[in-house]
């Protein structure tokens, strides 16, 4: 599935083909795993993320987990999908037969079925703000969003995201579009797109980063995102940066796997994850340097939520010549990139019910997109209509975004990391991350090893146990403090 799968053919059928199909260049390898990277997680999410969270402490924070958990999960799934040239149900049942990992799979399908649920609102929101952008560039300085106000922008989205039929609507489109682009068989043709679109988004953050940066006030936003304050730092928001690095990295659900299950015998996987995670730490960075500088010279709250892009980003533009064109500009690059990641999650249950239960490609897009639409209506309605509706105290939308994040991609990347570090004999592991020798890489192997058979597990185990509250109460069975 995925990128190197060629128009409505299953990986199961790629998979018994004589010549498997594959990434022809290793620089192919880098940009689909980037599409799939890059997306709302870094324009929307992190920016959001890193507000709510106090600022610098959390985003030093979410690199230590990027580093250390992220990407040795990223080279675990996509060594494993190397190996087994299968996605991940079937990777893990083939490397570990008759063994209960390809339960990891099992839940991915789950993760990336509830990712979706409100990954398609917040997409919906950016399709709507193309459409406001678009206005606004005609209405000029009467127009809706050229405006630096925070009430104003605040007002704009608070009426977007609380109109019930509008969101549903919203919803319905994306959801449609994604269905339209499995259904076309041209999956593959817009990852193509996404990529060269890519490094356009890159140079407008870079521009729109400028802008901010050269705002009178701008140093305060530059220390609220540079100048850590760990006192701050409390276990649910370290659970939350780690939770980011996996979703950020698009790992601990085995879509990885399929990705490196085109991979190259000759590509060198721990570099490609390396250079991957830069890259898109870089987007996510300059998001934050595009918004954090407006926040505080326009006098935005830091914790607005999951509104905070959609209200800030405007009063940037806004402030700038020629905004009102390069806000449309902005808006259709990151429903761009929200789209690249949208058909790599998408494509998570469709394949299931596809290559697992033997469905018509038809049908399994059909289904999943009718389930979507009816469990993703509760996220939808959650800032309006729904928001009194909670549970476990959360909203919907929340659940949703809090349950895959912070429980089941740490969960799932905590048994690949145990996979490959406890399952795999180091030899092994050697011979296929240094492609059969071909590859001078034993130190980086090594220390990769270490990370991933000691720390990485460790970490999650501890910052997932403490971030839900459950350590505390373990320690103190124990008799211990806290
Ligand atoms: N990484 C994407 C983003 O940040 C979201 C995403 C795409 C994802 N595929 C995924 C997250 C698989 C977890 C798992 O926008």
């Amino acid at each position: 599935m995925q990128s190197a799968l060629p128009a409505g053919q299953s990986a199961k059928e790629a998979a018994t083909a004589s010549t498997r199909d594959g990434f022809t260049t290793r620089l192919g390898v880098i940009a689909a795993t980037l599409g799939s990277a890059v997306g709302l997680g870094n324009i929307w999410k992190f920016p959001f993320m890193t507000g709510e969270n106090g600022g610098a402490a959390f985003v030093v924070v979410y690199i230590l987990a990027t580093l250390f958990v992220g990407l040795p999960v990223m080279i675990s799934e996509h060594v494993i999908g190397r190996r087994a040239r299968t996605d991940a149900i079937g990777s893990l049942r083939k490397l570990a037969p008759r063994t209960p990992w390809w339960l990891v799979g099992a839940a991915g399908v789950a993760a990336a079925f509830l990712i979706m649920a409100f990954y398609t609102e917040v997409a919906g929101w950016v399709f709507a703000y193309i459409v406001k952008a678009i206005v606004s560039l005609f209405q000029g300085a009467a127009g809706e969003l050229a405006s630096t106000d925070p009430a104003a922008t605040s007002q704009v989205f608070g009426n977007l995201a609380a109109n019930p039929w509008l969101s549903l609507i919203l919803q319905w489109v994306v959801l449609a579009w994604v269905a339209a682009i499995i259904l076309a068989g041209v999956s593959k043709g817009i990852e193509r797109m996404t990529k060269r679109l890519l490094p356009l988004l890159f140079v407008l953050l870079v521009i729109v980063g400028i802008r901010s940066l050269t705002l009178p006030g701008a140093g305060e936003g530059l220390r609220f995102l540079f100048q850590p304050d760990f006192s701050a730092i409390t276990g649910a928001a370290v659970l939350a940066a780690l939770g980011l690095a996996f979703f950020k990295l698009s790992v601990g659900m085995g879509t990885m796997i399929t990705y490196g299950s085109y991979f190259r015998e000759d590509q060198n996987i721990p570099a490609t994850g390396a250079r991957v995670m830069l890259a898109d730490l870089a987007v996510s960075m300059l998001a934050g340097i595009a918004i954090f500088p407006a926040v505080f010279a326009f006098g935005f709250a830091p914790e607005a939520g999951p509104s905070l892009l959609f209200i800030t980003i405007p009063a940037v533009f806004s402030s700038m010549p020629l905004g009102a064109f390069f806000m449309v500009l902005f808006f259709i690059l990151t429903a761009v990139a929200a789209t690249g990641a949208m058909i790599s999650l998408a494509e998570v249950p469709v394949a299931f019910l596809n290559e697992r239960l033997g469905w018509s490609r038809r049908n399994a897009t059909l289904v999943t997109v009718l389930l979507l639409a009816i469990v993703g209506s509760s996220a939808a309605l959650s800032q309006g209509v729904l928001a009194e509706f909670k549970l476990f105290g959360m909203t919907m939308f929340d659940l949703f975004d809090f349950s895959t994040s912070n429980i089941l991609l740490p969960v799932g990347g905590f048994f690949i990391l145990l996979f490959v570090g406890w399952r795999w004999a180091y030899p092994e592991l050697k011979q296929a991350l240094s492609n059969d020798g071909a590859l001078q890489n034993e130190r980086t192997i090594r220390f990769f090893w270490t990370v991933t058979k000691f720390v990485s597990p460790v970490l999650v185990f501890v910052v997932l146990l403490d971030g839900l509250g459950l350590l505390s109460k373990i320690l103190a069975l124990f008799g211990g403090g806290a």
